[in-house]
């Protein structure tokens, strides 16, 4: 057992995602989905504050239950998989919208489990790898930054980080039970496509190619267009002059990208009321906890 002890406080901040394009390829044989996605964390942050304490503690924030929180689950299994004890107090502070296709949970277990790999020099691949347990969307939590992800949405491969990139982003109001699976469960054969766009749209940014719409496309938008909620939030945002919108994974968020910041925010002002939360953000590197890491472990 490997005990990890903090002489200082430590902040860590925990982005969500957005899909840059999500492409579902087919259905396997044991229910889960081949997909082709593209992965980009945005400045949209829960924190996760790491004080010093003689023992672990966490109280989740209200809503959340601790034992099927990903980020108590996440140092479960830093203690079963890597031998590693946090010794602190740990708290969790939530911005990113619960179940709204952001990622918010996801990023708070990858995120912490990237930090713990880091203060106990544990290879980041190996728990990329063992974070799959968690759920799909977490290794890529584990460095988050852009990357291209296949299989089942575990299998990264880092891409360079769009430069000028803003984002407005509208998380509608809707609680959809058991979103991902029902989501999931929602498409059929005639859906699917060949993930040759996304691949496309991967290439071109490894070129540093700007983003082009044409390539942008999200298997899921046609079931998702059947919640009013979220046809207003895709309507409105074209009717403010966005040119794409996207649902970010399986919604019910859906976003805009644009060149700039102001760009963004003139979109976010001529939204109506009532269509949901609406946050403008931009791109978030990877390993973007590094420097506060960096000086926890001196
Ligand atoms: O991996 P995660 O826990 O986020 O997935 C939630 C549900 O979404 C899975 O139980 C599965 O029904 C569905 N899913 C899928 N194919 C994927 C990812 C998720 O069918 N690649």
């Amino acid at each position: 057992m490997k005990s990890i002890e903090l002489a200082a406080p430590l902040r860590l901040r925990a982005p969500a995602k957005v899909n840059l394009g999500l492409e579902v390829v087919a259905r396997r044989p044991d229910g889960y989905h081949e997909v082709v996605t593209i992965l980009q964390s945005v400045s949209l942050f829960d924190t996760i504050d790491l004080l010093p304490a003689p023992a672990l503690r966490y109280t989740p924030p209200a809503g959340l239950e601790r034992e099927s929180d990903l980020l108590w689950r996440a140092v479960r299994l830093a203690e079963e998989r890597f031998g590693v004890r946090l010794r602190a107090q740990i708290r969790l502070e939530k911005h990113i919208p619960l179940a709204a296709g952001l990622g918010g949970g996801s990023s708070d277990a990858g995120t912490l489990l990237g930090a713990l790999a880091a203060l106990a020099g544990i290879p980041l691949d190996e728990v990329e790898r063992a974070a799959a347990a968690l759920g799909s969307d977490v290794p890529f939590f584990v460095r988050g930054g852009t990357a291209l992800a296949t299989g089942t949405g575990t299998d990264l491969a880092p891409l360079s980080t769009p430069p000028n990139v803003w984002f407005v982003v509208v998380a509608p109001d809707l609680v959809i039970p058991a979103k991902t699976a029902a989501l999931y469960g929602a498409l059929t054969p005639d859906h699917f496509t060949d993930g040759v766009a996304t691949r496309r749209l991967a290439a071109a940014l490894e070129r540093g190619d700007t983003l082009d719409p044409d390539l942008m496309h999200n298997t899921f938008t046609p079931v998702l267009r059947e919640w009013d909620a979220v046809s207003r939030a895709i309507d409105a945002l074209h009717a403010a002059g966005a040119q794409v919108v996207l649902p970010s994974g399986a919604g019910p968020s859906v976003f805009t990208v644009v060149p700039s910041q102001a760009v963004a925010n003139a979109i976010a002002d001529r939204l109506p009321a009532g269509i949901g939360r609406v946050y403008v953000c931009t791109t978030v590197a990877r390993d973007s906890n590094a420097s506060a890491l960096q000086a926890a472990v001196g």
